[in-house]
């Protein structure tokens, strides 16, 4: 076994975001990645990073010491069964795979240094989330090395209750949808006055970046300001900041985000059972 290979399984979005990180951050060289896709006419879309790419997912467990498994739960059983018995002992996984537990993982692949993962997308430009969990077989050395490089590809905390995990996926996992959506609203609240769209998008990003750093930064006493002080900060009496927010709160501005995290959340949970029910059968 090549000792310094990096193999990603199952080389899809999430894969190759990963893929490009591990690059650009230095963790490995382009050219001691192997990863793996379905189809023969998604290796260009792979070899266009520099790493090795085949549709022989053998192949990849067998070159690799470090294996991202990052394919859609439902594909798992299938990728997953021509390969048992042929994994290396000390092969280190590291999963992005929803619903799939380190248990399931441990026993659907047969060995036992498996680390889960939950990425969000902004890993693809340095500034994403990874929460990791480390399986019970995980050895010293994986778990650093694991960590050395989940860190270096992003904000990696590892979480102690591997439940922890599904609700990462609900609040930083698809914490970009919600980003989005609110950033299309208020674009469309600039132009909706008549600002043209290139401005009103800036304007947004620009508030947005700066209201982020305001609440990264200490005030004179070293103390982090607490969203709701800073919100105060800007509202002056009878001012129109105060009115916007009167009107965000009585439009269910709050509740809708508590219902959106919540409603992921339940729909993590629903897939983490369909996969139990799957697995036990
Ligand atoms: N995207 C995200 O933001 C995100 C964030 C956190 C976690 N995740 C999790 O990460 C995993 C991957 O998500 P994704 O969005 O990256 O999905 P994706 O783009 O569909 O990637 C999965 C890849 O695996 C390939 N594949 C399927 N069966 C295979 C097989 N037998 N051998 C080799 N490759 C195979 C797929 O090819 P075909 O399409 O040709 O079948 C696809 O390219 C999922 O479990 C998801 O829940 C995703």
């Amino acid at each position: 076994m090549g000792k310094k290979i990096i193999g990603v399984l199952g080389c899809g979005k999430i894969g190759s975001i990963i893929t490009n990180q591990m690059i650009e951050k230095g963790v490995c060289r382009r050219e001691d990645i192997i990863a793996s896709v379905h189809r023969d006419s998604d290796c260009d879309r792979i070899r266009a990073f520099g790493v090795k790419v085949t549709t022989d997912n053998l192949r990849v467990i067998t070159e690799a010491s470090i294996v991202f498994v990052t394919l859609k739960p439902d594909s798992m059983t299938d990728a997953l069964a021509p390969l048992h018995g042929h994994w290396h002992e000390d092969t280190l996984i590291i999963s992005t795979v929803t619903g799939w537990s380190t248990q399931h993982l441990e026993s659907a692949i047969g060995i036992a240094g498996i680390i889960r993962t939950m990425p969000n997308t902004p890993v693809a430009v340095g500034k994403g989330v990874i929460g990791w969990f480390p399986g019970r077989g995980v050895s010293k050395a994986q778990h650093e090395r694991a960590k050395e490089i989940l860190e270096k590809i992003s904000f990696a905390p590892c979480v102690l209750k591997e439940d922890d995990l599904d609700k990462i996926t609900a609040l930083s996992g698809c914490g970009p949808a919600y980003v989005f959506q609110f950033v299309k609203y208020l674009i469309r609240a600039g132009a909706r006055m008549g600002l043209p769209y290139a401005m009103s998008r800036e304007l947004v990003l620009t508030t947005i970046e700066g209201s982020v750093a305001l609440m990264r930064a200490e005030d004179v006493q070293h103390r982090k300001l607490h969203p709701e002080e800073l919100t105060e900060a800007v509202s002056s009496p009878a001012g129109a900041t105060l009115e916007g927010h009167i009107a965000l709160e009585e439009h269910g501005f709050g509740n809708a985000i508590l219902r959106a995290v919540q409603s992921a959340y339940n729909h993590v949970l629903a897939i983490k059972r369909k996969v139990e029910e799957h697995i036990s059968k």
